[in-house]
C-alpha cells in the first residue's frame, strides 16, 4: 500500500486512492481505494458459488468465455465529507474512486437465463456481529443480463486480490459500487424484491420531507488531479452517458477543457485546460457534463447519509 493512500480505517479497512497514483490512466492495485464494511473474510481451498442451489467452482466459471474492460469503481459516499451537517458514515472525502481494469465472464453466461425472476441476488462471504447477515445486494432481473454486468476474478492484468473481493466479484460497471459485491459465496433468482440491509436500510437517499429512493447510477463528476497558474487537470466520467464536456471557471469566465481519449464507456477520460492566471489566488471550479445532459450541480445535495455527492469540486491555485 503506497504511503499516501488515506487509511480511514484499518479494521474494517477504508482507504482512499493514493494521490502519488493517479497520473495513472488504471489505478495500480496496490493504491485502488479499498471500501469494506467487514473484516476481510477467510479464503481458504476451493473457491465455490452456490448458484441457484448448484455448486459451482470458479474454474468451472473460468470456462466460461473471457472479457475485459475498464470501469470506475465509485463509492456512493464519495464527497460525503463535503456535505454539512457531516452525515454519519466513512468520511471519504474525494478519494472514494479508481478505474480499474476488470475480467471475467458475463454473469448470464453462468445464470443463463432469470427463468421469469424479479431479481437476481447476490451474496458475499463478509459478515459481523451486527446481525445483518451477509454483505448482500440484489440487481433487478434485466440489469443483471445485461452483458456488461461480470463475474470477475482479474483485476489490471492479475488474479483479483482479496482486497478487491478475490477470488470472485461482481462488477457493476455504470453503477454506484455498492453494487459490485465482493467474494461472492452465492447467487440466486428471486420472485421478491431482496431485503437486505444493505439494500433496503443502507444505500437509500432520504432527504427530510421527500419519499426515499434508492440510489441511481453513477452521476457525472470530474476529479482535479492538478491545478497550478498554468494549467489545471483530472479525470471525468459518468454512469449516465459518455463526458462531452469538462467546464472550468476562473472568477467570472468559462474555458472548455481538452478531453483525452475515450478509454471505453465506462472508464475515466482525461482533461486538460491550459491556464494564464496572473499573481494572486485564484479560485477554479470543474464540471463535467455528459452527453445525457447531465451536470454536476455547482453545491452540493445534501442527504441524511450522505450518498451521489457529485457537486463541483473546488480549487485554489
Ligand atoms: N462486497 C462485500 N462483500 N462487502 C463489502 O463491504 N463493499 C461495497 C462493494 N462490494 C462491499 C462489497 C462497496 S460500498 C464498494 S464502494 C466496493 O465494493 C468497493 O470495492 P473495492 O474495495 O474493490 O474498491
Amino acid at each position: 500500500m503506497p504511503t499516501d493512500a488515506l487509511v480511514l480505517t484499518e479494521n474494517p479497512y477504508n482507504a482512499e486512492v493514493a494521490t502519488s497514483q493517479l497520473d495513472e490512466a488504471v489505478t495500480p492495485t496496490d493504491g485502488f481505494f479499498k471500501r469494506n464494511h467487514y473484516e476481510y473474510p477467510a479464503i481458504e481451498g476451493t473457491w465455490t458459488v452456490d448458484v441457484d442451489g448448484t455448486t459451482v467452482s470458479l474454474e468451472q466459471i473460468q470456462q466460461h468465455p473471457f472479457r475485459r474492460f475498464e470501469s470506475i469503481m465509485e463509492c456512493a459516499g464519495n464527497g460525503r465529507t463535503l456535505l454539512y451537517p457531516l452525515p454519519p458514515g466513512t468520511p471519504w472525502n474525494l478519494g472514494a474512486v479508481s478505474n480499474g481494469m476488470w475480467g471475467g465472464t458475463s454473469l448470464r453466461n453462468v445464470l443463463g437465463d432469470t427463468g421469469g425472476a424479479l431479481e437476481v441476488v447476490f451474496e458475499g462471504a463478509d459478515f459481523g456481529d451486527d446481525g445483518r447477515g451477509f454483505y448482500g445486494r440484489s440487481l433487478p432481473a434485466a440489469e443483471a443480463m445485461r452483458e456488461d454486468v461480470l463475474l470477475c476474478w482479474e483485476m489490471n492484468g492479475q488474479p483479483l486480490t482479496r482486497e478487491h473481493g478475490g477470488p470472485l466479484r461482481l462488477v457493476v460497471p455504470g453503477a454506484y459500487g455498492m453494487a459490485s459485491v465482493k467474494w461472492l459465496n452465492r447467487i440466486y433468482r428471486s420472485d421478491k424484491p431482496y431485503q437486505g440491509y444493505y439494500q433496503v436500510e443502507d444505500y437509500q437517499i432520504h432527504v427530510p420531507g421527500k419519499p426515499s429512493r434508492p440510489i441511481g447510477g453513477l452521476r457525472p463528476r470530474a476529479l482535479i488531479t492538478r491545478a497550478t497558474a498554468q494549467e489545471v487537470r483530472g479525470w471525468a466520467w459518468s454512469g449516465t452517458g459518455p463526458v462531452t464536456e469538462v467546464e472550468v471557471r476562473v472568477g467570472q469566465g468559462s474555458l472548455k477543457a481538452e478531453l483525452g481519449e475515450e478509454r471505453g464507456p465506462y472508464a475515466w477520460r482525461s482533461f486538460r485546460c491550459a491556464l494564464d492566471l496572473g499573481p494572486g489566488k485564484h479560485c477554479l471550479v470543474v464540471l463535467a457534463r455528459d452527453a445525457a445532459g447531465n451536470v454536476q450541480p455547482e453545491a452540493p445535495q445534501w442527504n441524511t447519509q450522505g450518498y451521489e455527492n457529485n457537486c463541483a469540486q473546488i480549487v485554489t491555485v
